[in-house]
């Protein structure tokens, strides 16, 4: 059985396979309903989630599925000392593929070794969150049309963003990326996923404005607020980087602002009508990614 757990174990042909698949969706999404007739996802999020969530839920019931979903813990029997690995074996016998937010690194992955159904990862701590990987990667093909030789700038919370944590590995499987952190120096991308980078080519800068001009992608980040325990740290980093309209004047006229979202104010409202604002295009790749990868995962399409 297949899961999708984290971007070191998945190939790119696999994600390739994903990517046309989610635009072969895009283009006639009704030929697809009713494909996963008699199917239930289940929603596991143990941490706050809007768009995940429901583009998960959405995408289930674009193909005629059903969904059932725990979306508080409070509200589950997490609350009572259950185990993750316990609500796991419950929720598979319920269900036929779960998707899995969980505030503590690798507990989709524990999840996933005693589960009898397929594991989606939908966010673990600052740990990986690859849907969100394939949202941006199906973002990034249809504007470029490849997925290689492009310098990407990751902007922002780049210690506890798990966006840019497994984007930045998908983009590394690939051929003369470039890569450019930019965030202060406490939100450093952490060592370890530089050291298993094949890549030389990454810059570490504190500097947006200067930068702005080499870019292809810009991806701009949240500061992670729910990862601090200073909150005072938080208010001190929070609004470091902003992405106003006259900053993007600087930038490529065929470059993208990517978020994953939800923005606070890393981006002003004023870039949202420029073309190269592609982050509420992201959002609704995210919705194609998902019902390809149900479908894959669920062994539908044959
Ligand atoms: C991201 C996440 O949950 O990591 N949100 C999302 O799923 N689109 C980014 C974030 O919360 O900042």
């Amino acid at each position: 059985m297949q899961h999708f757990i984290n971007l070191a174990d998945i190939s790119n042909e696999y994600l390739e396979s994903i990517i046309l698949f989610a635009l072969k969706i895009k283009k006639s999404p009704d030929e697809y309903y009713g494909l996963a007739t008699g199917c239930i996802l289940a929603t596991l999020f143990f941490e706050p989630s809007t768009r995940t969530r429901l583009s998960f839920e959405s995408a289930m019931l674009r193909l005629g599925g059903q969904v059932i979903s725990v979306s508080d813990a409070s509200s589950s029997s997490t609350k009572k000392g259950e185990t993750p690995e316990d609500t796991c074996r419950m929720a598979g016998i319920y269900s036929d593929i779960l998707a899995v937010r969980h505030p503590v690194e690798y507990t989709p992955q524990n999840m996933s070794y005693v589960s009898s159904v397929p594991v989606i990862n939908a966010g673990d701590g600052s740990n990986e969150h690859p849907t969100q990987t394939l949202a941006d990667l199906i973002t990034i093909y249809e504007r470029f049309g490849r997925l290689d030789n492009l310098t990407i700038a990751f902007c922002g919370d780049l210690k506890y963003g798990r966006t840019v944590h497994s984007l930045m590995q998908a983009l590394d499987k690939y051929p003369n990326n470039k890569f450019i952190f930019i965030s202060p120096d406490e939100l450093k991308m952490p060592k370890k996923y530089i050291d298993i980078a094949n890549t030389n080519d990454i810059i570490e800068t504190a500097d947006l404005e200067n930068i702005i001009p080499d870019i292809d992608v810009l991806y701009m980040t949240r500061v992670q607020q729910e990862r601090f325990d200073d909150i005072a740290e938080y208010e001190k980093l929070k609004g470091h980087y902003i992405l106003t309209k006259s900053k993007l004047n600087l930038a490529k006229k065929n470059m993208i602002v990517m978020h994953p979202l939800p923005r606070v104010d890393e981006i002003s409202t004023d870039v949202d009508s420029d073309e190269r604002a592609w982050y509420f295009k992201q959002a609704e790749f995210a919705l194609f990614g998902r019902m390809a990868l149900i479908i894959d995962l669920l062994d539908l399409n044959n």
